[in-house]
């Protein structure tokens, strides 16, 4: 019985040693190249959700205003809708924070393109209904959509495919 022990023992080392080697390889054939030029389109979609997320303050801010000027509601409503349109076009294969660029992006926006897909939908849906909101002039109406659009299109999509900066 001691004798089998000790036979294990000395028999499972090479094992060892060579399962550990090849962890070893396999992480390293997985790890980013170093990245080389940024592709455009990660500045581009950067810019374009910027320029969405401007479009939405400028909504709420008039909310807050004893009288929301509809002549900015309205076009930034249509704005937030067209960029949203955008989206498909700007998420090249290859170009998540763990490719190595700088960018918020996450593989699971390529590892889940269905999931990734219905997200941008279910928020373009949600800004046509802001749009419909801020074309009757009713404030109310329009602040329902910023909470509505706010959770369920910008966050939704921000909680699965956008890191997590806190
Ligand atoms: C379908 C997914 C999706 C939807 C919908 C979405 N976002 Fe994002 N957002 C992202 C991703 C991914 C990034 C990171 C982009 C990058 O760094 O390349 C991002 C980044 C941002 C940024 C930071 C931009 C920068 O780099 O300066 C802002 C601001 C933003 N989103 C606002 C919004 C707002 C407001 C909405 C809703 C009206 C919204 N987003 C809807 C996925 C989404």
């Amino acid at each position: 019985m001691t004798r089998n022990s000790t036979f294990r023992l000395i028999a499972a080392t090479p094992l060892i040693a060579l399962l550990a080697a090849c962890g070893g390889e396999t992480t390293d054939a997985e790890a980013p190249e170093p990245a080389g030029d940024a592709p455009a389109e990660i500045a581009e979609r950067q810019d374009n959700f910027e320029a969405i997320g401007d479009s939405f303050k400028a909504i709420r801010e008039q909310l807050e205003t004893d009288a929301p000027d509809f002549a900015v509601i309205e076009p930034a409503a249509a704005d937030i809708n067209t960029r949203l349109q955008r989206l498909p076009d700007l998420f090249p294969e290859g170009t998540s924070m763990e490719a190595g660029y700088d960018t918020e992006a996450l593989a699971a926006i390529w590892e889940d393109p269905e999931g990734f897909n219905e997200a941008i939908q279910t928020a373009v849906g949600l800004s046509e209904e802001m749009m419909a909101a801020a074309a009757t002039g009713d404030p109310e109406a329009v602040g329902a959509q910023v909470g509505n659009l706010g959770k369920n299109g910008c966050k939704n999509c921000h909680d699965s495919f956008r890191k997590d900066d806190d």
